[in-house]
């Protein structure tokens, strides 16, 4: 068995949970316990199981291996460490982290110096990280599995202005269609897709991405072959920008993954009500702040949703938006999360209408 750290976005430790169950049972294996951290999951599984999540998971932006967790008071013990670590078996190695607390040895430069010294390499771009932690004389070493960020899905999207991360929007998503029946159809739609992030999570959601991972290249790993479970039996995609540069963005992604969403260049104000078939989502992040010079008033997002509601009657709405109340809503909050958007502060509530 080996300990992983599943670092996943502050607030969405829950969902991430949730996601990791459904993900265990894909691949048949029982749940084991899960300590939950601010900003993160720990669990024990076995070696080629953990380095497998890094394929279906969508919540996570890393996951790591700990590789020890003992006392090391002197430079003397954390060589010994080290030593015992074996950390070649993880080459390429990459940057090294360290943070430190209440510890003897506290000097980030002396013991990345160690690090160095002691295993002699240099760290190369595309290595996996070297985490080095001390707290009350406990060092943990964990090393990256993962390599390039997970949100990093290893195809060639486009983005527009002010994208939402892919992974904090397959959280989002997942919150939005908690306790929904995915077996049924569903019409997902987007009336401000940008660069369609929340409908192409949708779309990937249960499935493997095709890209490589660090651990890939270290000695005797193999990597299951997780069967695609689509979490979506039935989705039907809708997408809609009023920008034209958008709507080429959005014709460009969804075609990678070849998908057959409906793409408009609509206004979602200049939209007429649109008959409803089945259960239908609408989930939007609407342009705000100083970069896209656009208002963040809590009446700018309350006539939003009102037009959402006029234009689809959807069952369910999920807003992103900067932190503003939204109190004066008629609307059901199901739920609410706060949420840091790419560094800026922002809430997703789910509406029932
Ligand atoms: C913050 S971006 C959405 C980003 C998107 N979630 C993504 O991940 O790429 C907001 C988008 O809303 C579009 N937009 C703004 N006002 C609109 C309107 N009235 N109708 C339709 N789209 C609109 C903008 O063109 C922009 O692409």
């Amino acid at each position: 068995m080996a300990k992983f750290f599943l670092v996943v976005p502050v607030n969405m430790e829950r969902l991430a949970f949730y996601e990791l169950c459904r993900a265990l049972s894909q691949l048949k294996i029982e749940e084991p316990s899960v300590e939950t951290f601010p900003g993160g999951l720990e669990l024990e599984l076995p070696l080629n199981v953990g380095l497998s999540l890094n394929r279906i998971l969508k919540i996570p932006v890393r996951i790591l291996l700990r590789v020890i967790e003992e006392e090391a008071k002197t430079e003397k013990e954390f060589v010994a460490l080290l030593k015992k670590s074996d950390l070649k078996k993880f080459m390429p190695l990459g940057n090294i982290h360290v943070s430190s607390r209440s510890s003897f040895l506290r000097f980030k430069n002396s013991i990345t110096e160690t690090v160095e010294k002691t295993i002699g390499f240099r760290p190369r771009e595309n290595g996996a990280s070297v985490f080095v932690r001390f707290f009350r004389d406990i060092c943990t070493l964990s090393i990256n599995t993962s390599g390039e960020d997970l949100y990093r899905r290893g195809y060639d999207k486009w983005v527009g202005e002010a994208p939402v991360r892919d992974n904090i929007a397959s959280g989002l998503l997942q919150l939005l269609i908690k306790g929904i029946d995915t077996t049924q159809p569903i019409e997902l739609i987007d009336p401000m897709a940008g660069s369609g992030t929340f409908l192409l999570e949708a779309s990937m959601l249960g499935r493997s991405a095709q890209r490589k991972y660090a651990c890939e290249s270290w000695d005797g790993v193999k990597l299951i072959d997780v069967p695609d479970e689509p979490v979506f039996k039935q989705l039907h995609l809708i997408a809609a920008d009023q920008s034209e540069k958008h709507v080429e963005i959005l014709k460009h992604n969804f075609s990678l993954i070849h998908s057959s969403a409906i793409v408009g260049l609509e206004d979602l104000f200049k939209q007429s009500p649109q008959k409803k078939q089945r259960t239908r989502l609408v989930i939007c992040n609407p342009p705000y702040g100083k970069r896209l010079k656009t208002g963040g008033s809590e009446d700018y997002f309350l006539e939003i949703l009102d037009q959402i509601i006029k234009v689809y009657q959807p069952d369910r709405v999920g807003l992103l938006t900067p932190r503003v109340w939204l109190e004066h809503s008629k609307y059901e909050k199901l739920s609410m999360l706060d949420i840091e958007n790419s560094g800026i502060e922002a809430q997703f509530v789910v509406f029932s209408v």
